[in-house]
């Protein structure tokens, strides 16, 4: 049997935090199917195509990563998928509250659910999305925090 996991997530955009995940949880499932979210509540930068797209190029040559796009309950796409096991990443202390109430609320509403921590590396422990986007917008360098493509993406999205 093979061992799948989802690791869902806005990747609003994708950071090297989010690939460094990837990488080990790739050392411990044999499959991992990036769920991104198309969240009504959340304003994000890019759109679902432009974020599953970016994920996807990263990922191509990679045929134990998949990536699809969901909206709505995430026990509902862990359902679709027939996938159980979750993946978040904990950067500090401070991720803990939030990833625990949705661990016990997805647990709650799909009890054979279970998730899987894996800590952040140390270097990527400060590192989020929202802050990557406020570095971009002022032009700063952010090429230590996404990969290469990403910034590339991030430049044309505020520098023209
Ligand atoms: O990258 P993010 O924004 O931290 O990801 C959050 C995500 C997508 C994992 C979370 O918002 C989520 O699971 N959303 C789906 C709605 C849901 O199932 N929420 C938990 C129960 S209320």
């Amino acid at each position: 049997m093979r061992r799948q996991a989802i690791y869902p997530g806005s990747f609003d955009p994708i950071t090297n935090g989010h690939c460094d995940i990837i990488q080990r949880a790739l050392m411990i499932f044999d499959e991992v199917y990036i769920g991104v979210i198309e969240n009504p509540d959340k304003k994000t930068l890019f759109s679902i195509e432009e974020r599953i797209q970016m994920v996807q190029a990263l990922f191509k040559d990679s045929a134990r990563v998949h990536v699809e796009g969901f909206e709505g309950l995430l026990v509902d796409f862990a359902k679709i998928k027939n996938i159980y096991t979750m993946i978040r990443g904990l950067r500090a202390v401070s991720d803990f509250d939030y990833e625990c109430q949705m661990s016990h609320i997805n647990r709650h509403l799909c009890p054979q659910l279970d998730t899987v921590f894996l800590m952040t590396d140390a270097k990527y422990s400060y590192l989020s999305s929202s802050l990557v986007k406020q570095v971009a917008r002022y032009r700063g360098n952010i090429s230590q925090f996404v990969p290469a493509s990403v910034e590339s993406v991030l430049k044309d999205r505020y520098y023209e």
